[in-house]
């Protein structure tokens, strides 16, 4: 019995199981009801009494060192399925893509909170309008050339032709028939020219519109807002000069140009040597515009001011071609992703 029990104790020293199920095996045949060890305790019984001491220790630390090195085995093998097949906790993370904002909505939105803080609402308006919001209510003569085949897409021509909105000045239309006044709104949306396609022009664009209706609006207010506009987009130093210009809607009426913020005023080939860009179209609103939408326009003043969102984007990222905006090429869009 001495020499099983070393025997074994040397068999267990030198045991390597490899997986859970080599390791179980081992625990059968050693420890299992019918295991050597086991069987060995059974032996024990008839040994006799003053071996018993002597043989029963040395049984228990024959046991003892099976049910450890058994443990011992398991816990290695569990380490290694653990961390260094299955998962490797070192290994950098996969980036995953996030979207970019598109660059007409980060300068709608610019456009938009700059008026915000001005005190402006936000109002919008349908794309798919009527005659009357479009041009009617707006004071175009009936043979204007915006009423041309050629120059809106419409939707039927009878006699409240329904048609695309080829500006968002309609939405200033609608504002004046339902808001309460004083009114002093921006209207940012999307616009539709029946325009050939090119790097100059686009069939669809977008534009904001700006609206203050109150007592005693004068000039010098509108000037006042547009430079504070321009300031707050271009930078502290940005100047504007105003042309004289028509417009049905509006009387008078002017054409904004900002300094040039590329050459500041010295002259480049983004503002073609003239240290201008124009950004937008404004004016005093036209008395019969006012009376059209069912204002007094004894009473009332205001100014209006329209302008391009790609136009502006355009100069703030010198993008030189319109189509960039509409074609969804990742490689133009990404180029905005810090601009979130
Ligand atoms: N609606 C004009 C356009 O589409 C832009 C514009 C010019 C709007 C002058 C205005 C304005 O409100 O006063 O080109």
């Amino acid at each position: 019995m001495k020499e099983k029990i070393e025997a074994l104790l040397a068999e267990i020293e030198s045991l390597a199981c490899k997986s859970e199920g080599e390791i179980e095996e081992a625990r059968v045949r050693l420890l299992g009801k019918k295991g050597e060890i086991t069987k060995l305790f059974e032996e024990f019984r008839t040994v006799a009494p003053e071996m018993k001491r002597e043989f029963g220790q040395k049984l228990n630390q024959l046991k003892t060192a099976a049910v450890s090195k058994i443990e011992a085995m398991r816990n290695s093998v569990q380490d290694n399925t653990s961390s260094a097949s299955a998962f490797d906790l070192t290994k950098p993370g996969d980036p995953f893509l996030l979207g970019s904002r598109h660059p007409v909505s980060i300068v709608r939105e610019e456009i938009v909170e700059i008026f915000r803080k001005f005190g402006y609402d936000v109002a919008e308006g349908p794309e798919i309008e009527d005659d009357w919001h479009v041009f009617e209510a707006l004071n175009f003569p009936p043979e204007h050339p915006a009423r041309d085949m050629q120059d809106t897409f419409f939707i039927s021509s009878s006699a409240n032709s329904i048609l695309l909105r080829t500006h968002t000045s309609s939405v200033q239309v609608r504002a004046m028939e339902k808001l309460p006044l004083p009114i002093r709104i921006v209207c940012p949306g999307r616009v539709f020219r029946n325009e050939a396609i090119s790097a100059r022009a686009h069939c669809i664009f977008h534009q904001v519109e700006g609206l203050y209706i109150d007592e005693n609006v004068t000039f010098a207010d509108l000037k006042q807002a547009i430079l504070l506009f321009v300031r707050e987009m271009f930078g502290a130093d940005a100047s504007i000069r105003l042309r004289p210009s028509y417009f049905p809607f509006t009387e008078p009426s002017a054409e904004v140009d900002v300094s040039c913020n590329i050459c500041h005023g010295k002259g480049c080939n983004i503002c073609k040597g003239t240290g201008w860009l124009e950004i937008m179209g404004c004016g005093m609103v036209d008395p019969n515009v006012l009376e059209a939408s069912g204002i007094d326009s004894k009473k009332y003043s205001g100014f209006a001011f329209g302008m391009g969102i790609e136009r502006i984007a355009m100069l703030k990222w010198q993008v030189k071609d319109l189509r960039n905006y509409f074609e969804n090429d990742l490689r133009f869009l990404r180029e905005f992703e810090t601009s979130l």
